[in-house]
């Protein structure tokens, strides 16, 4: 079966292109330089630049997995959660592309379908416990197979990627800013400044924006001399609080796969802390490469065989910017 798989629902645009669940094309189209200059995404030009993108980026995916849009058998979209203008331009393409040849659409959670980008390593054993890590999201989930998942906690303010951007902000570096910071932390000494890590008590949900405020009193009051210490003591707090939520959870839930998605976890110090600690406790982390943890097109054509294989209905035209699940 071969699946279109497409993704706007923030500043990427997406399509990627499954044949029985193996990968053939995964395009994106980033829209960084776009916003770069601005600090952050700004919805209004993230849509027109999903709208300028879309059509020609489905067909050079076609042409990358050798097929003609004829041989697709359905289409998967993201279609919650996002920002509304761009989760539009996605769902308004694929229901039209989708209607012109008749062939179903399916709607796709933008946060599963980060997940899914791990469903291809074997060593996956259900139910699992997932973590969604990205600039929009930090999300905690139950998956007790492909297509079911619960949701267990999210952030209660920022998102840890969110913060590692305002973070970069701080230290003048460019939009967005998680990557840079992870280079300067390389150089750094993570335990000569401490920032508090916020914890929730009683509760699977995280709390990033206290950490980002001592860093912004940190600098206010030392400047930037020591970029590198501050880097890694930020970074070091805001790892360390992820894991100490991931036990909180392991206390309850008896799993042996722990699943992770999103642009965060490309981060080599989170990655490799949490292979570390988890191997330790016999756990075994699904952690996708690099280039499938940021938003694409190719984790929502997987999810969407998956939904097919599970017996889900293509639903009709919606999108949904904040679903309650
Ligand atoms: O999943 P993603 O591509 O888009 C959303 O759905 O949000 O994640 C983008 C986020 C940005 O906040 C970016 O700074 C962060 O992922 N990010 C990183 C790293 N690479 C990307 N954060 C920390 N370290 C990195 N190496
Ligand atoms: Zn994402």
């Amino acid at each position: 079966m071969i699946i279109a798989g497409i993704e706007s629902s923030c500043d990427e645009t997406s399509a990627g292109i499954v044949r029985d669940r193996k990968i053939l094309a995964n395009l994106i189209a980033s829209q960084e330089k776009i916003h770069a200059s601005f600090g952050g995404v700004v919805p209004e030009l993230a849509s027109r630049a999903h709208l300028e993108k879309i059509s020609g980026l489905f067909n050079l995916s076609l042409k990358k997995a050798g097929i003609s849009s004829s041989q697709i058998d359905a289409f998967g979209v993201v279609n919650r959660p996002g920002l509304k203008g761009s989760l539009m331009i996605g769902v308004s393409f694929a229901e039209g592309i989708g209607y012109a040849l008749k062939k179903p659409v399916y709607n796709v959670n933008h946060l599963h379908a980060h997940l899914a980008a791990c469903y291809t390593d074997p060593e996956i054993q259900f139910p699992a416990l997932g973590l969604v890590i990205s600039g929009g999201h930090t999300s905690l989930f139950l998956i007790k197979n492909h297509t079911e998942l619960v949701s267990l906690g999210k952030t209660r303010d920022d998102a840890c990627g969110e913060v590692f951007d305002k973070v970069g902000r701080m230290m003048n570096l460019p939009f967005p800013g998680g990557a840079h910071v992870e280079k300067i932390a390389q150089k750094g000494n993570e335990k000569k400044i401490r920032f508090p890590r916020a914890y929730i008590r009683n509760s699977l949900d995280f709390s990033f924006s206290g950490i980002k405020t001592a860093v912004y009193y940190y600098i206010s009051k030392h400047g930037l001399k020591n970029l590198p210490d501050i880097a890694a003591g930020f970074q070091k707090a805001i790892v360390d609080s992820i894991i100490k939520k991931i036990d909180d959870a392991l206390e309850i839930y008896d799993v042996r796969t722990m699943l992770f998605g999103g642009g965060v976890i490309r981060n080599d110090y989170l990655r490799n802390r949490i292979t570390q600690h988890l191997s330790k406790k016999k756990i075994h982390a699904a952690i996708p490469d690099p280039q499938m943890c940021i938003d694409n097109g190719a984790m929502v054509a997987i999810l969407t065989d998956y939904m097919i294989s599970a017996g889900i209905e293509p639903q009709p035209y919606v999108i949904n910017v904040c679903p309650t699940k």
